[in-house]
């Protein structure tokens, strides 16, 4: 099968010929026909994120397909479903962590003591051909296309969740920090929902599509949201914490920042300034991440509906370095799915 390559830290991907995976008991194989990149995928390029130990390296944890076999003892999935697989497939079940009984949800990447990750411990979906644990699999709503699916299934799913962790009241307003993959869905998700919502973008030429994605109003920093009134709920989709921090200044009264961004290099941190009114404003530091498989079911639901769409690049395998890039520089709009 034909699979992107990264052959080591900080070269581009190649597409290369390599052999194609066989399903286990328990398993499935998957012919990928659409797969996302998310920006993750550029940490882990660079060995921000832990490169890859098993070779050769394909990572990527946003792709979906049709399930061409099923392993022995598989009953959930057959031939021709149309599935996703996410970023966590599963769990060691022997931890402490996993004594705990909790859903497979991203929290398990730093608590359990052996998570299979898709792209990081095991091989990836920027590929023709992916195995996995038939459970690691979502079924996906009919109709719903693979190219608008695949997004879904890192970035739709986190910023539903940090959508959900932000737990907006209906008199609240939601502001979203970043106009990126996660961002332009965390827009939607909130104005979909009926909220109003502020988009919190450095980009001067995101503003019109801002609004388009549902912003009621588009700032460029904290001093302009918190001029602009503040908002209840922040959610921070991009990957500076420099900004988020900024834009605690215009965060209100009981408000809630979710980090659902991650910053590799810089850490969050409530400066001096900040420091004194936040103590006394009740106001909440959250993170989010992939919470559930109920939250991936529901952001697909949303999506598949139409109320919520994602705006893709698509690209050919060939193209895939190219794409890689592209989500480097920040110049896809919103997200970058590759077809195999
Ligand atoms: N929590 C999780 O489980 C999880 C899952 C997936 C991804 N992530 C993280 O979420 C973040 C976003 O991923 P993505 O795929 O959506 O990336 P993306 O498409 O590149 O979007 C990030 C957006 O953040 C803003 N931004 C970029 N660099 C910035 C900087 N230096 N200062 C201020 N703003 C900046 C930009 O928006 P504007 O142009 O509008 O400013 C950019 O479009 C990354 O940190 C990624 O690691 C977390
Ligand atoms: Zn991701
Ligand atoms: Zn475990």
């Amino acid at each position: 099968m034909q699979a992107a390559v990264i052959p080591e830290v900080n070269t581009a991907w190649e597409l290369r010929e390599i052999p194609t995976p066989r399903p286990g008991p328990g398993e499935v194989l998957i012919r990928v026909r659409a797969s996302g990149i998310c920006y993750n995928d550029v940490l882990i390029s660079r060995g921000i994120i832990p490169f890859p130990a098993f070779s050769p390296a394909v990572i990527g944890h946003e792709p979906a397909g049709e399930v061409v076999e099923v392993g022995a003892g598989v009953t959930a999935r057959r031939t021709g479903d149309r599935v996703g697989v996410t970023w966590i497939q599963g769990t060691c079940g022997r931890c402490d962590y996993c004594a705990l009984g909790l859903p497979v949800s991203g929290q398990a990447a730093f608590r359990c003591a052996a998570p299979a990750m898709t792209g990081l411990t095991v091989p990836g979906g920027h590929a023709e051909y992916l195995v996995a644990p038939a459970d690691a699999t979502v079924l996906l709503p009919d109709g719903l296309d693979f190219e608008l699916a695949a997004p879904v299934l890192c970035a739709g799913y986190t910023a539903w969740c940090a959508f959900s962790k932000g737990a907006p009241r209906p008199h609240e307003r939601v502001a979203v920090l970043g106009v990126g993959g996660l961002g332009h869905f965390a827009l939607q998700f909130s104005a979909a929902a009926g909220f109003e919502t502020v988009a919190i973008t450095r980009s001067p030429d995101k503003h019109a599509v801002a609004r388009e994605l549902g912003a009621d109003l588009v700032v460029g920093s904290g001093e302009e949201l918190l001029a602009a009134g503040g908002a209840d709920v922040i959610l921070v989709t991009g990957p500076s914490y420099a900004a988020a921090t900024d834009s605690l200044r215009g965060l209100r009264l009981g408000g809630r920042i979710v980090l659902a961004g991650i910053d590799g290099l810089e850490p969050f941190t409530i400066p001096p300034d900040l420091a004194r009114p936040f103590f006394a404003q009740g106001q909440q530091v959250l993170g989010a991440t992939h919470d559930g498989p109920g939250f991936l079911e529901q952001a697909l639901r949303v999506v598949a509906s139409g109320k919520v769409t994602p705006k893709v690049e698509v690209f050919a395998k060939e193209q895939v370095a190219d794409a890689l890039d592209k989500v480097a520089k920040g110049e896809v709009r919103f997200k970058a799915v590759v077809t195999y």
